[in-house]
């Protein structure tokens, strides 16, 4: 009798997804007896009645690793833990649904879950398997900010998205003498910003790890300027905030989901820059979603090969309660605990802050 497994993602999509579910899929075919299943964006497909799942073989996944998104849909917001119901009275609360998820896995023949996802989706492994399910988690994040493993797939393209841009702005900056500031993705975790920065060759880079003081940053801007030509390129990170303040972004006022939707750093730092007396144009560019979707580059493709095949691997040696991760130069299995104990966040101190003010860049601080 075949044994069955389900695949999913959760949480915000990123480039190399599809290339993950592809190597389960195509090393699981080569043991024969396992038929694997995709829940349709991340758990809800199970817990939805009628229940959305589909049947991912070899046929389903053939070229997909070259895709961005995720073939199985993705969701950041409901789940087992907190699923959302509507109240009699037109409110909203969530409801502790893992207990029934759990039983209607095991109905279905399930043995075996891998959840491809960011730190809020291994929050939930962990807790599911804790209630016994036999799961396996696979890292994802543009961010790069989960502290187990040396790099999430889908950050290097999420950069070299980055880094493209600052390239363009630096073009026609020089042009008009025109300041620019390029707000990229990065919540907790500056990683993209402080590596397209430096990529890009980019003046200030500004991330939510070091608060940053306008004084310093009109600084920088200034000496880039001589008899009022010249041109400044700022590299924002969407979670920065000003020394003393807090981040730019609004509640997401939506159940189940407590993320703060941010955004608004960079033009937040354009009026700071202009009515402190800046005399050069400054512009805002929010690159946004671009730097999560369209086709992953080639490592990105072969980092998420390596975790799929592996998560595989980990199934096949009941290696439940944990997730996989890259130690250069290995793919390993590391515990639930181990990684989610804390963040990997860019440190002041660290190579990549001290690589980039070695090239000048500051950082406002
Ligand atoms: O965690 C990855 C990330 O890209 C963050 O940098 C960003 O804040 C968040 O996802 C945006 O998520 P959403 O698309 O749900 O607004």
């Amino acid at each position: 009798m075949s044994k069955r497994l389900l695949v999913l993602t959760g949480g915000g999509d990123c480039p190399g997804l599809n290339a993950v579910i592809r190597a389960i899929v195509k090393r699981a075919a080569q043991e024969k007896d396992w038929e694997i299943i995709g829940s349709i964006e991340s758990f809800n497909g199970i817990l939805r009645e009628p229940t959305e799942i589909v049947v991912l073989d070899e046929h389903k996944v053939a070229g997909i690793h070259v895709q961005g998104g995720t073939i199985i849909g993705t969701v950041n917001k409901g789940g087992p833990f907190a699923w959302p119901v509507k109240n009699q009275d037109g409110s909203w609360s969530t409801v502790d649904r893992s207990d029934e998820m759990i039983r209607k896995l095991s109905y279905m023949g399930i043995d075996a879950v891998i959840n491809i996802g960011g730190d809020g989706s291994q929050r939930i492994s962990q807790k599911l398997f804790k209630k016994g399910l036999n799961i396996i988690g696979v890292p994802k994040t543009i961010d790069n900010d989960l502290a187990a493993t040396d790099f999430t797939f889908g950050f290097q393209t999420a950069v070299q998205i980055a880094t493209e841009a600052v390239d363009k702005l630096v073009t026609t900056a020089a042009s008009h003498n025109r300041v620019f500031i390029l707000e990229v993705m990065g919540r907790d975790a500056g990683w993209i910003a402080a590596h397209s920065a430096i990529a890009g060759g980019a003046d200030v880079c500004l991330i939510p790890e070091i608060p940053y003081k306008l004084d310093k940053v009109i600084e920088k801007v200034n000496s880039r300027y001589h008899n009022g030509r010249g041109f400044c390129n700022i590299v924002v990170a969407e979670g920065a905030k000003p020394h003393g303040g807090t981040f730019t972004g609004e509640d997401m006022h939506e159940i189940g989901n407590e993320h703060i939707k941010l955004g608004g750093i960079g033009e937040k730092l354009r009026h700071d820059l202009i009515n402190a007396g800046i005399e050069a144009d400054v512009r805002t560019v929010v690159l946004g979603h671009l730097q999560r979707g369209g086709i992953p580059m080639a490592y990105d493709r072969v980092l998420a090969t390596e975790f799929g095949v592996k998560a595989f691997e980990m199934v096949l040696e009941n290696k439940f309660g944990h997730m996989v991760a890259y130690h250069h130069p290995h793919i390993v299995a590391v515990s639930f605990e181990e990684a989610l104990i804390h963040p990997k966040i860019v440190s002041s101190k660290g190579d990549i802050v001290r690589t980039a003010k070695g090239v000048g860049i500051e950082f406002g601080d």
